[in-house]
C-alpha cells in the first residue's frame, strides 16, 4: 500500500488547524499510521528541502520550518500520493482551488499549514528522514472493507 509524509507546519500548529487537516484525510478514508508533534531541527529541515537549497526564498523557509512544533505524519492508502497532493492544493495561494486545505486556509506562498510528498521517491525519503522504523504502525481499521 503507498505511503506519503504528510506534515502540518507550525503555523497550521499555531492556527489551531491540526484536528481540521487530519479531519479531512480521515474523512477521506486515508489512513495515519505514524503521528507525532516535533520541532524540527535545522540540520533537518535542510536535508528536507535540499532541493529547494540557493533559491530566494530557503533561507526564510528553513527559519519558519524550524520556528515552532509541528505535526509529522505517515499515511497509507491506494494512490495517497496523488490523493493527498490534491486534497491540499496548489502552492500558489491564488491556484489553490477552494474545496483544497491550502485553497480554504491559506492566502501566502510560504506560511501554507502544510507540506505532503510530491512522489514515491520523496515519499520514501521524507519518512525516513521522520520515523524510525518502529514509529510506524500497521495496524488494521475496522472500516476498510468499507472504504476498498
Ligand atoms: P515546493 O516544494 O515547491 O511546494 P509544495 O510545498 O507545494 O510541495 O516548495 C516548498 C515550500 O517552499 C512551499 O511549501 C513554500 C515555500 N516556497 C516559497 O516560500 N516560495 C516559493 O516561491 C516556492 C516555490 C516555495
Amino acid at each position: 500500500m503507498e505511503k506519503s509524509f504528510v506534515m502540518v507546519k507550525p503555523d497550521g500548529v499555531q492556527r489551531e488547524l491540526v484536528g481540521e487537516i487530519i479531519g479531512r484525510f480521515e474523512k477521506k478514508g486515508v489512513k495515519v499510521i505514524g503521528l507525532k508533534l516535533m520541532v524540527i531541527s535545522e540540520e533537518l529541515a535542510r536535508k528536507h528541502y535540499a532541493v529547494h537549497e540557493g533559491k530566494s526564498f530557503f533561507e526564510e523557509l528553513i527559519k519558519f520550518i524550524t520556528s515552532g512544533p509541528v505535526v509529522a505524519m505517515v499515511m497509507e492508502g491506494e494512490g495517497v500520493i496523488g490523493v493527498i497532493r490534491k486534497m491540499v492544493g496548489a502552492t500558489k495561494p491564488g491556484d489553490a482551488d477552494p474545496g483544497t486545505i491550502r485553497g480554504d486556509f491559506v492566502l501566502d506562498a510560504g506560511q501554507n499549514i502544510i507540506h505532503a510528498s510530491d512522489s514515491k521517491e520523496n515519499a520514501e525519503r521524507e519518512i525516513d528522514l521522520f520515523f524510525a522504523k518502529e514509529e510506524i504502525i500497521e495496524y488494521s481499521l475496522a472500516v476498510r472493507p468499507w472504504i476498498y
